[in-house]
This record gives C-alpha cells, sequence and structure tokens, in this order.
C-alpha cells in the first residue's frame, strides 16, 4: 500500500532512519522544520538548509532537547547560491559523515498568484531559482556521495498544482511541474540503481506559505505539519526501496 492509499498509515519508530543522514532544505519552518525534527526522532543525522539562521538555530536547540543527534546547520539562501557552494557543501558531509543517504526537497517560495500577463520577469526568475534550479545544482553536486550511500532516497515536493495547471497559480505551477518532471526524469534514469527520487503532495498543510496563498480560510481546519509525517519517513526508510518515480499524497482528495 503506497501513501496515495486514503488509508496509508506508515507507524514510525525511534530507529526507523538510525544513522542515516539526511539533508532538509527549508529546515527553518512549516513542514520543513516538521521533517527534520520527525527524522531526527527516528535516529537521523540532520543537516538543516535553510534561509534564515534563527530559525535554523531554534530547530537545533529542538532537536537536541528530544534527544536526537547532533545536526548540522547550513546557512543558504537558495535565491544565491551557486553550483560552488552546494559542492563545497558536499565535501563538508563527505568529510564529516562519509556519505549522504537522503535528500527532502522542501523548501519553496509561492511568488505572486496573479494573472500571467502580470507576473514580472524578476519574479519569474526568482522562483524558478529557488524552486525549480536550485533542486538542479544540489542533485548536480550530491549524487557522487549519493552513490556512496547503500540505500539513498531523494524526495522532491509538489502540489495539487505541479500536476494540473490552474489560473492564477502562475510560476508557482510552473514551477512544481518542472519538479514533477525532474523527478521522473531522474528515477527513470537512475531505476537500476541504488537511488531511488519520489516526490511528495503534502496537500493543504497549516503553514505561513498556505496562509499566504489563502489568506481567509481558517487554519484550524487544515493538517499541521505533523499529521502528515508518516509519508515523510516513509519514503526515507529502507521499507520503501522499491518506491521509485512515484508521486505520493499525504491527505485524499488533494
Ligand atoms: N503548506 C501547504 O499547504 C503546501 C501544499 C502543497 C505543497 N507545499 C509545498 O511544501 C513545501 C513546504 O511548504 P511550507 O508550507 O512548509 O512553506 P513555508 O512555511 O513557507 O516554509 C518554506 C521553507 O522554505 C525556506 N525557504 C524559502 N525560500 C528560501 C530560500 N531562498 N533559501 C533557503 N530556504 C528558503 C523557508 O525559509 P525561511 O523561513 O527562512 O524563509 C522555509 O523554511 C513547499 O515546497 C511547498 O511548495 C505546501
Amino acid at each position: 500500500m503506497t501513501a496515495n492509499h486514503p488509508h496509508f498509515s506508515f507507524e514510525s519508530h525511534e530507529k526507523s532512519l538510525e544513522n542515516k543522514v539526511i539533508l532538509v532544505t527549508g529546515a527553518g519552518d512549516g513542514i520543513g522544520k516538521e521533517a527534520a525534527i520527525k527524522y531526527a526522532k527516528c535516529g537521523a543525522r540532520v543537516i538543516l538548509l535553510g534561509k534564515t539562521t534563527e530559525k535554523l538555530e531554534h530547530v537545533y536547540d529542538n532537536i537536541l532537547e528530544l534527544g536526537g543527534k547532533q545536526p548540522s546547520i547550513v546557512p543558504l539562501d537558495l535565491s544565491g547560491a551557486t553550483l560552488s557552494h552546494y559542492e563545497g557543501l558536499a565535501d563538508t558531509i563527505a568529510s564529516e559523515y562519509g556519505r549522504l543517504d537522503g535528500i527532502l526537497f522542501n523548501a519553496s517560495i509561492l511568488g505572486n498568484l496573479c494573472p500571467f500577463g502580470q507576473i514580472k520577469e524578476s519574479e519569474f526568475d526568482e522562483v524558478i531559482q529557488v524552486n525549480v534550479k536550485s533542486q538542479f545544482l544540489i542533485v548536480k553536486a550530491m549524487l557522487p556521495i549519493l552513490k556512496m550511500s547503500p540505500a539513498a532516497s531523494v524526495v522532491f515536493t509538489s502540489s495539487s498544482v505541479g500536476s494540473k495547471g490552474r489560473a492564477f497559480w502562475s510560476t508557482y505551477s510552473v514551477s512544481k511541474f518542472a519538479t514533477e518532471g525532474m523527478m521522473q526524469t531522474l528515477a527513470d534514469e537512475y531505476k537500476n540503481s541504488h537511488i531511488r527520487f519520489n516526490s511528495i503532495n503534502p496537500g493543504a498543510t497549516r503553514t505561513n506559505m498556505r496562509a499566504k496563498a489563502f489568506p481567509a480560510e481558517d487554519p484550524s481546519e487544515l493538517k499541521t505539519p505533523s499529521q502528515i509525517m508518516p509519508t515523510y519517513v516513509y519514503l526515507m526508510d529502507d521499507v520503501s526501496r522499491g518506491i521509485n518515480g512515484q508521486l505520493l499524497h499525504c491527505q485524499a482528495g488533494n
């Protein structure tokens, strides 16, 4: 049964991800923060990448308070980082941990939701840089250390507008289609290897991004990041080794 099944319930335990080395982008807030903490609670060594250092430090403290293994913090703005930054990070991970077992590509920006003709070129470039190009550069830099893992899992984050376009969702929707394309291309290329590539559609989840997209909505009616974690752990756990090139939905109906 995959997470697409409405009754999917994967029960993680404190050793599910024991000693796995996992890089989480956008680890300072929202779903990424919750995933980083959950991975650490399941025994992983997490590398927290994000834009705002104070948020990453807060997650770092949370993990230590919960008895997790000491994480690493990588303050980096994906809108300006280049391949050499990511290659430097890969070298550091290789010397510190000897391999990389997982990447959760979670960081994204919404951009402005507006009519297509009103998208500013600079905004289009920024959303594509943060949501798409940074992922290409990170995969390129990390492939050598993913290959050092006995079973590596790369998880992208999609959206319902990454499979079906929606009016006014502008560059964000385009970026999520591109993310799906990147995941499927990599999954096919590496299908005979020990690296798997999948994506997650979290569905409507109570975060800052959701509040920006739907300001009139009552957030108390939405799932919290913690409620959608089973899919996030499942794809990093070795139990999902046979899953490749799939889009998993955390919530039925969206
Ligand atoms: N929430 C939903 O309902 C929903 C639904 C479908 C898909 N998603 C997807 O789920 C993922 C997480 O979304 P979320 O709702 O948790 O969003 P969020 O609360 O806005 O968190 C986004 C995270 O990405 C980081 N980030 C943004 N720009 C960055 C940059 N230039 N460099 C480095 N880090 C950057 C943010 O860091 P700072 O806080 O430091 O800026 C933050 O930690 C996204 O890919 C989103 O598209 C969410």
